[in-house]
């Protein structure tokens, strides 16, 4: 089962997303994560600016993960830069952290875009990475980022994130359709709070405390059930036999059950979601600058 979704000649993305998630590390607030080894020859560096979350994800020469940093932001929204200078101040802000672990400085970085955001849009995604002191050397589709860790040569890759469910069919390695749809993770936390009477930040860190999830699945269920109909609304006549579903949301138990159900298709989490497409794009930046 796992075979049809692995292209055999490239790395594992099993090995590739463990590492990832060992060292991409939350923003830290306040504590002083401890530096890593002396990385030679050029670095691989990805941002992703995300509805709800900016990656910083930074690869050695050979692509593999050895640091990078994430935290919970509001800066963009339905795949634009809603607020240029928050943006900037953040991502400026996480460089300075991983240049001090590193002990090198962070001098280009590739970035990432929804599919179907206007170019002049994309554009300011660039911006976003040239005020925050490093050179854009790559923009590039997101779930064309996720299936260079993925490597699927057929079926349907499905990034929930925090404001959308993005669609992706690849033939042949290739991406042959895409869709983006306003329902995401954001959805799920804005009905838990709703129904709870929460802050819309006490709901999200509830959402996310294993703990809690198994007592909220079922309020959180429609939102899942909702996500699954519109994947199956796009996957529907295109001959997808299997989908992976990637981005954060897709970390609370069960959601795969579910759009299974509602797709009456296999449906399978990658490890760590969080992180497959932010190493995705750092592995497109392949600048020749060297130091
Ligand atoms: N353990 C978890 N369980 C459930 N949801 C989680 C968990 N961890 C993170 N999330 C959710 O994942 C979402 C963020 O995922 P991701 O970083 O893929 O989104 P994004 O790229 O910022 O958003 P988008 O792609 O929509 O612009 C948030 O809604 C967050 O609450
Ligand atoms: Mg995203």
């Amino acid at each position: 089962m796992t075979e049809t979704f692995l292209n055999a000649a490239g790395p594992d993305p099993e090995v590739l997303l463990t590492r990832a998630h060992d060292v991409i590390l939350p923003s830290p607030n306040g504590h002083k994560p401890p530096p890593i080894p002396p990385a030679q020859g050029d670095l691989h560096v990805g941002v992703d600016l995300g509805t709800a979350y900016t990656v910083l994800a930074v690869l050695d020469e050979q692509g593999i993960p050895i640091t990078g940093e994430y935290r919970f932001t509001q800066v963009v929204r339905d795949g634009l830069v809603v607020d240029y200078i928050g943006a900037v101040d953040i991502l400026r802000e996480m460089k300075h952290n991983v240049e001090a672990r590193l002990g090198r400085d962070l001098t280009h970085a590739a970035s990432g875009f929804p599919p179907g955001v206007p170019m002049a849009e994309v554009r300011s995604t660039a911006n976003v990475v040239e005020a925050a002191g490093m050179v854009c050397s790559d923009l590039i589709d997101e779930p064309t980022a996720a299936n260079n860790v993925l490597s699927i040569r057929d079926g349907a890759i499905v990034d929930i994130g925090g404001g959308a469910t993005g669609i992706a069919i690849f033939k042949d390695g290739q991406v042959v359709y895409t869709a983006d749809e306003a329902t995401g993770g954001t959805h799920m936390s804005l009905v838990i709070a709703g129904g709870a009477d929460l802050s819309f930040e006490a709901a999200e860190e509830k959402k996310k405390d294993p703990a809690q999830q198994s007592r909220l699945f079922p309020i959180v269920r429609p939102v899942m059930e909702k996500m699954g109909t519109i994947i199956e609304k796009h996957i529907r006549g295109q001959n997808v036999d299997s989908i992976v579903l990637v981005g954060g949301t897709s970390l609370f138990p069960g959601i795969d059950t579910v759009i299974a159900e509602i797709t009456d298709l296999p449906t399978r989490v990658a490890s760590h979601p969080l992180f497959v497409t932010p190493v995705g794009i750092a592995m497109h930046d392949q600048s020749t600058y060297k130091y």
